[in-house]
């Protein structure tokens, strides 16, 4: 599947991939602040926003597959690859599958691990909430955790809002392929491409260290974290996003 997606700026491709629930408008200001250095493109995986749907039941590694087919169709061999949270997952995924279309890795707020058992329960009642409910019904429990406390209102609203528009059913099929995702943890010391892990000092979502432990076991990876945000740093504290990776790609 061909993604939709927002783009600014010529040159390498600089891929961003969103998490969960939302979708390619946590990029946003990547878009606008790194389009000087890159083609920025930030897609909306399928299933909401600019891209098509398909029946649920889908799995991360065909979020990987439908990357790869939307790189191809962008015309290039290969790119920077971002991806946060679940889109780090994805991104686990597509270096394992197209190793060879990866120039570089931006792994931010995400983990290798698979699920521990006592999550897989949560990932079925976060599905079945939001098949029923829809999605903005993930809000209220999900939000304390995604945001430092330090958050704006207009930063709020603007994930509220993007929540919102994601389908419930799209979000449940998500929950459901991250239940079931594969651990990366092994793959780790395979990363031969340049890589940079950016966290915010303030996520409450993943667990303590979770940068560093990533960081590790991966060659020559930068660890940079980011003061005044939490899950969502891109969105939450942009300028230090874009200086980390402009910093990284720079190089
Ligand atoms: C995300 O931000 O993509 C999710 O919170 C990841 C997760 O629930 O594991």
């Amino acid at each position: 599947m061909k993604l939709g997606y927002d783009e600014a700026g010529h040159g390498p491709v600089l891929l961003m991939v969103h998490g969960f629930p939302i979708d390619r408008r946590i990029w946003a200001e990547q878009i606008s602040g790194l389009s000087d250095i890159r083609r920025v493109v930030a897609v909306d995986l399928r299933g909401r926003g600019k891209s098509p749907t398909s029946e649920a039941g889908w799995t991360i590694d065909t979020h990987a597959d439908d990357l790869a087919e939307t790189v191809q169709s962008l015309g290039v061999d290969q790119v920077d690859l971002a991806g946060i949270s679940m889109g780090g997952y994805i991104a686990f995924a597509f270096w394992r599958r197209y190793p060879q279309m990866v120039r570089t890795l931006i792994l931010v707020s995400t983990r290798a691990n698979e699920d521990p058992p006592e999550y897989k329960t949560g990932r079925e009642m976060t599905a079945e909430r939001a098949r029923q409910y829809g999605t903005a019904a993930l809000a209220g429990s999900m939000l304390p955790n995604l945001l430092d406390e330090s958050a704006s209102q207009e930063v709020k609203d603007r994930v509220v809002g993007i929540f919102e528009s994601v389908p419930g059913a799209t979000s449940a099929a998500d929950s459901l392929a991250m239940k079931d995702r594969a651990d990366s943890t092994g793959d780790l010391p395979s990363i031969t491409v340049p890589a940079l892990i950016i966290e915010g000092q303030g996520d409450h979502l993943l667990p303590e260290g979770s940068g560093k432990a990533l960081a590790e076991p991966i060659p020559g990876a930068k660890l940079v974290r980011i003061p005044a945000a939490g899950h969502f740093a891109p969105i939450e504290n942009p300028d230090a996003v874009n200086s980390a990776i402009r910093g990284f790609l720079d190089g």
